[in-house]
């Protein structure tokens, strides 16, 4: 009976450190789903600051309405690959000084 008891708290002890692994792992894995899912989001914004602030200060996309930004990147963007274009409107636009 004592044996079987302490097996059973051995099972418990095992289950226990089973549930903390997976926890962590799922908390670390929790950790990278919202990275992922922003990555997109992220690069956008290293293109923006790659691509216009070279010739004057990273200006704020709430700084300026959503048609204002896709003025500026057809203006200052020309060079820029069609693609990275719409992502960068895209940034911009998403993250623009809302009109009421
Ligand atoms: C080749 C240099 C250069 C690059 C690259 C450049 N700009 Fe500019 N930008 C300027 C200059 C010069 C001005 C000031 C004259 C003007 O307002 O047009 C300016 C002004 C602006 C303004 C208005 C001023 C303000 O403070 O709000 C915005 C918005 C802007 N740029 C956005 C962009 C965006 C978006 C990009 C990337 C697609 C970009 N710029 C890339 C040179 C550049």
């Amino acid at each position: 009976m004592k044996s079987k008891n302490s097996k059973q708290k051995l099972f418990a002890a095992f289950v226990g450190t089973m549930l903390v692994a997976l926890q962590s792992c799922l908390f670390i894995h929790g950790c990278s789903l919202p990275a992922q899912s922003t990555d997109s989001e992220l690069s956008k914004q290293r293109l923006y600051s790659s691509k216009c602030a070279s010739c004057h200060r990273l200006i704020g996309p709430q700084e300026h309405t959503a048609n204002v930004w896709r003025e500026y990147v057809y203006k200052y963007g020309e060079a820029i690959p069609v693609q990275q274009k719409y992502a960068l409107i895209e940034y911009l636009e998403h993250h623009s000084e809302k009109t009421p």
